[in-house]
């Protein structure tokens, strides 16, 4: 079986290297991939939003399964554009991504659903945007723009001349492009925020083992919102209790209210909740994988993952059983010193081995290059460096201490990494 896995990042590595536990995958290829996948994968030059490319390479190749991991092709119809020429593929349609391309779509749909999210209104329009700002009164408040900004085109204002610089920067200054041209400003919800992604192939919706992301860049959650710096599975905060609520009051109030509005979502749908006092409720939806996320709930998965991924595809996940590990996980980032801002590229990376591997943790590589046989930095997020333990303590001990004998001129990591 010869599988292709659109991406390249660490959660792509996840996936890749869980997927190489089925015997029966000979091939694996990975577009555009990174240094460290390579050790894994064959990697091909194909940019993940070239849909056309990436169609040709996959008919050409005859590829058995294609995985579409990013959000990006997933809004641009890649998975709708494989199966045109008979390609099966893990990860949702043009219209079932929209559910994370647009979060003016997330919202009304939550609305119109009765999900629970907190309060919210959209506007085009700067200045009665800011307008219904001054007229609420109420801060924090949240902005968010409406299309694909990866995961950073959230602000959070803390007053009203906050406000007016968010304002500013998503509609006018257009800070994260077109993403801007709608704006969503709702209100401030507080509590631990869990990550549950599920599989579905919106006929079943089966959750995977929570996490817990830390999305600011400095440690006690200060500094910027990043794509995530580390995370922990499971999530401390996520009780049975909790997951039966999530299960009835939001992931399959979802599933049923996207197959309403003719929007089938099949693949990987991922809840940002937020475990407020009155109750579990979204801050967001993502259409795929979570990144950091997968990278530490895939090594706790019982089986094969090519076989859940087929069954979302072919709609019988009811007949197979999917399940996961007593160990704890942890995640600590490795990214270039100013990420998410400003960094450089191409610094040597040390302690590394010739698979781009360390003793006692796996490291999944997100922007890494490899060039005669040495290992250089090559993105904001480099490596993710991936332990298991017995506790979570165990779990966060083994994966720090390999942090600290691997590293980069200018690295930086969060220090407190599942310590909330
Ligand atoms: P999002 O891209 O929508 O997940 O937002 C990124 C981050 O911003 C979230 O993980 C939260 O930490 C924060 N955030 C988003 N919406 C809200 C909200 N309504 N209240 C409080 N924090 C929020
Ligand atoms: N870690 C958050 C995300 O993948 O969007």
């Amino acid at each position: 079986m010869k599988i292709l896995v659109v991406g390249s990042g660490g959660r792509e590595h996840a996936i890749i290297h869980k997927l190489l536990e089925n015997k029966e995958i000979e091939k694996i290829w990975c577009a555009p991939g990174n240094g460290g996948i390579a050790s894994e994968a064959e990697c091909v030059d194909i940019k993940a939003t070239d849909v056309e490319g990436m169609v040709k390479f996959a008919k050409e190749k005859q590829a058995d399964f294609c995985v579409v991991t990013p959000d990006d092709p997933l809004a641009l119809g890649m998975v709708d554009e494989m199966e045109k020429q008979g390609i099966p593929c893990f990860g949702p349609k043009a219209k079932a991504a929209v559910i994370e391309a647009s979060k003016a779509f997330s919202k009304n749909l939550m609305k119109k659903y009765g999900i629970p999210t907190a309060d919210y209104q959209i506007f085009d329009d700067a200045k009665k945007a800011l307008q219904y700002i001054e007229e609420k009164n109420t801060f924090p408040i949240v902005l968010k723009a409406d299309g694909l900004a990866l995961g950073k085109g959230v602000l959070i204002a803390e007053s009203l001349a906050d406000a007016k610089a968010a304002i500013r920067e998503l509609m006018i200054d257009r800070m994260f492009g077109t993403a801007g041209n709608t704006v969503v400003v709702e209100e401030f919800m507080e509590g631990p925020e869990v990550s549950v992604l599920a599989f579905t192939d919106s006929k079943v919706i089966r959750p995977m083992i929570s996490s817990m992301d830390h999305k600011r860049a400095d440690d006690h959650d200060e500094g910027l919102n990043t794509g995530g710096m580390g995370t922990i599975a499971p999530s401390p905060y996520y009780t049975e209790k909790i997951a039966q609520q999530c299960m009835d009051e939001i992931f399959l109030p979802t599933m049923y209210a996207m197959n309403a509005e003719d929007r089938a979502f099949k693949g990987c749908l991922y809840f940002g909740l937020m475990l407020t006092e009155t109750g579990p409720r979204v801050v967001e939806y993502n259409c795929r994988f979570g990144d950091p996320e997968t990278q530490v709930v895939l090594p706790l998965l019982k089986g094969d993952l090519y076989t859940i991924m087929k069954a979302c595809h072919d709609e019988t996940l009811d007949k197979v059983k999917i399940d996961w590990s007593d160990e704890h996980c942890a995640c600590v980032i490795e990214a270039s010193g100013g990420y998410p801002v400003k960094y450089t590229k191409g610094y040597e990376i040390h302690g590394l081995d010739e698979h781009g591997q360390h003793d006692d943790v796996y490291i999944y590589h997100a922007g890494t290059k490899l060039e005669n046989g040495k290992y250089y930095t090559n993105g904001g997020r480099v490596l993710g460096v991936t332990a298991l333990g017995n506790t979570l303590d165990d779990a966060l001990k083994t994966a720090y201490s390999a942090v600290d004998e691997i590293g980069f001129e200018n690295m930086h990591c969060r220090r407190d990494i599942g310590r909330k």
